[in-house]
């Protein structure tokens, strides 16, 4: 087999500017003189959107694609928190994938989730980067295991559907490391995917299909991204400026518009050959890796993986109320009401459309018990008002019955790829149906179908809320399971669930002006707004119940007192407290209490997911390192650590928080400030070689001046220091001249600053 460099060396210009795009709607060029191969990439991310070759392919999932296992949809996988699931799912996509010849499943896709107007949230995992980003990372790795590539995507800041093609995403620095990058960054690192997707949207002014410092500076160079970048499908604006910035392949084709700018560029000296070389090379890597491991003789059997779905669907929904009305109990007759039964909302529209082999309703399911079951429609789906005669009927239903199951969710024109929502409410004939049900059926349970949060004004009216989420093909027999207590609920949400959308963090700044969207509620995203603004959700981030229950016990860390770069070991005992077997998820948030820079109450930084037979215990042990204290420092551009007081919790959800120890960080050495008059006195504290120079130049003037008093040989421990102390603090250098009132003169100042300046280290550290 001939060599990458070889092949590379053999190409003209023409064939290599033309491998830098597809040759149709899913496959790269082949070179057949060559013997380099089309390899194709399909959708993703919850199952695969294989659509035959030919004309009728398309990217907003309207068009025919092949059978394959629909699995649930990102919301409801990532309220599994379980990242082995998730690499099991993953595995099954890769067979899937590699028995359809297809090498690239595009996915997953890890934005975060900023409003939950965001059509596209169902498609996406959390609004938590470290959630977000660990589940990405092991669904990549499932796949790739399998000798399949994933695509994670869409890099970056793609949170909204308004406007994605155009509209500029205004994100601070700190901000988009520590929220929106983040929740790439450890899935780029760990599980290293063969190929990451630029998003359609720009960022802090130019494409993301073209922003270097994105696609190179970050993710290449910082990130060591071993892959290749494609474009979302016709996300490039400018394609020379895009393979310059790091984008090697367009997709899908464009004829060969592409292939002649490139090759123009290259000829007038727009674009160095080496730059389209270096893509070049990168893509005969990437494409050699695809072929040399595909195994088209995969077996795959789809029944199986309706199991596996079933079963990732059960780990996926999330009880959010229950009142005791679940589980069903055996001998109860069970009003099954709304269309959703029959007609379930299980997977989202557009691009992640998946043509599923097979379909459970929960109509089915619930038959299949054998329990009493009886059916009313109670409302049409398709519209919104009220049809009077299916309402009558469907009280008529819940009267006769001992508990009524109302299968309600957002329909699909509700919430798609293409538009965001406008509001939080479900449909105005399912609330009047709550409202008819409730009038006669006090025992009433709802099941949701919907990709994001919906508000619940009607939630006192009844007893039990199930959240299925778009829990995929299998979303019946999982319900029907969960209902009468096959198993327990164990979801938990991983995005916050709002009263109202006017509570929402970005309410006042989504989806933007024109072509801009300013992230101005900056880190504050989902729970740390609503833990910082102290407003209380409908339902908090990793909330979820459980037909048993949990205590914790005995937190312990490891050390009381650590230094930057040590890691911490947290340990915690679980035990499960209740009558039958069930799974809890542990969360672990950190609390900086340091004040170096304004931070949310607390952040997740850990979580464990832990099956318990009635009274079993188990202890938890979780590492924490550096990057878990630490907060993006924009003077730097790098991660830091503070020095200070932090805290550990472990807790049930982020509302609820069940043990905290304190722990006491020794931060980096603090930074030396930029030095001039007006550096504040306050600013040098903590840096030693500072603190003797000003000692040496202050500490003779002490004696008479009571401000300086800190300075003195013998400083005084009085605690109305406090006062002086906090007034030095913010005191600006030039200041010390006015108010010595001159004992400390300009020339002595001068002076102070050229000895400050002499012992800066020049990197400022
Ligand atoms: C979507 C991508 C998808 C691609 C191909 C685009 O519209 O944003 O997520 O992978 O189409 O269908």
């Amino acid at each position: 087999m001939r060599s990458i460099a070889d092949t590379l060396a053999e190409m003209t210009l023409e064939e290599k500017a033309a491998l830098c795009s597809g040759q149709d709607f899913w496959n790269t060029r082949p070179i057949e003189r060559l013997d380099v191969p089309a390899i194709m990439l399909s959708d993703g991310p919850h199952g695969l959107r294989k659509q035959p070759d030919g004309p009728g392919a398309d990217h907003a999932g309207l068009l025919a694609s092949l059978p394959a296992t629909c699995f649930p949809t990102a919301a409801g996988l990532a309220s599994s928190w379980d990242t082995a699931l998730l690499t099991r799912i993953g595995e099954a996509l890769g067979d899937e994938a590699q028995s359809e010849n297809v090498s690239v499943v595009l996915g997953p896709g890890t934005n975060i989730k900023r409003s939950p107007l965001c059509g596209r949230n169902f498609e996406y995992f959390s609004e938590d980067p470290v959630l977000s980003s660990r589940l990405a990372s092991a669904h990549i790795q499932g796949v790739q295991s399998k000798g399949v590539g994933a695509s994670l995507k869409h890099f970056a800041a793609n949170n909204q559907e308004h406007r994605r093609m155009s509209v500029d995403a205004r994100i601070d620095e700190r901000t988009l490391r520590e929220i929106y990058l983040a929740s790439f960054e450890e899935a780029v690192k760990v599980a290293k995917p063969w190929t990451v997707m630029c998003a359609y949207n720009r960022m802090n002014g130019p494409y993301c299909s073209e922003h270097s410092r994105l696609l190179t500076q970050i993710l290449r160079k910082e990130w060591g991204f071993d892959g290749i970048v494609v474009s979302d499908w016709a996300a490039v604006n400018d394609r020379v400026a895009g393979l310059e910035a790091g984008l090697e392949l367009e997709m899908p084709t464009s004829g060969d518009t592409r292939t002649r700018q490139i090759v123009n560029a290259v000829e007038s000296g727009a674009l160095s050959e080496g730059v389209l070389d270096q893509a070049v090379e990168r893509l005969l890597a990437f494409i050699e890796r695809a072929h040399t491991q595909d195994r088209t003789d995969t077996d795959v059997d789809l029944d199986e993986h309706h199991q596996l779905a079933r079963h990732v669907a059960r780990e996926s929904m999330v009880l959010l109320k229950n009142d005791g009305a679940l589980p069903l109990s055996t001998n109860q007759r069970v009003a099954v009401i709304g269309e959703f039964a029959e007609r379930p909302r299980f997977q989202g529209g557009g691009s992640s459309h998946v043509n599923p082999y097979r379909v459970e309703t929960p109509l089915e399911a619930l038959n299949a018990t054998g329990h009493k079951v009886q059916y009313a429609k109670g409302f049409e789906i398709d519209r919104d008002d009220t049809d009077q005669a299916l309402l009558e009927d469907a009280v008529a239903h819940a009267q006769r019955a001992d508990v009524a199951v109302l299968f309600l969710g957002l329909p699909e024109r509700y919430e798609s790829e293409g538009y965001d929502r406008t509001h939080l409410d479900i449909p105005a004939n399912q609330r009047a149906l709550i409202d008819a049900v409730h009038a006669v059926q006090p025992n009433t349970v709802v099941v949701l179908a919907n990709g994001s949060p919906v508000a619940m004004p009607w939630l006192s009216k009844v007893s039990a809320v199930l959240e299925a989420y778009l829990g995929g093909q299998a979303v019946g027999a999982a319900v029907a399971d969960l209902l009468f207590g096959e198993v327990s609920p164990c979801g938990k949400l991983a995005e916050t669930f709002p009263h109202r959308l006017e509570d929402t963090p970005c309410y006042l700044h989504f989806p933007g002006t024109g072509d801009v969207v300013e992230y101005a509620e900056g880190i504050f995203v989902g729970y740390r707004f609503f833990d910082a603004k102290n407003v209380a959700p409908l339902f908090p981030f990793g909330h979820g119940l459980s037909y048993t229950t949990f205590t914790y016990q005995d937190l312990t860390l490891s050390e009381a007192r650590i230094s930057a770069d040590d890691t911490l070991d947290v340990t915690v005992r679980v035990t499960n407290s209740g009558q039958r077997a069930g799974k809890e998820i542990v969360q672990l948030y950190v609390s900086d209490h340091t004040h170096a820079v304004p931070v949310a109450p607390k952040a997740l930084r850990g979580f464990e997911k832990v099956h318990l037979e009635a009274g079993e215990s188990a202890t938890l042990r979780f590492t924490l390192a550096r990057r878990d204290f630490a907060y993006f420092d924009v003077d730097t551009n790098d991660w830091r650590v503070p020095t200070g007081s932090f805290s550990i919790s472990l807790g049930a959800s982020s509302a609820d928080l069940r043990l905290t120890q304190e722990l006491y960080v020794s931060g980096d050495a603090p930074r030396w400030p930029a030095l001039d008059r007006n550096t504040l006195v306050g600013d040098l504290s903590g840096i030693e070689a500072a603190q003797r120079i000003l000692h040496d130049a202050l500490a003779p003037l002490a004696a008479q001046n009571p401000l300086l008093t800190g300075f003195a040989d013998d400083p005084s421990d009085d605690h109305s220091d406090d006062m002086i102390e906090a007034m030095m603090r913010y005191l600006p250098l030039r200041a010390l001249v006015s108010f010595t009132q001159g004992a400390f003169d300009e020339a002595q100042l001068e002076r102070l600053l050229q000895r400050l300046e002499q012992s800066r280290p020049s990197d400022g550290a």
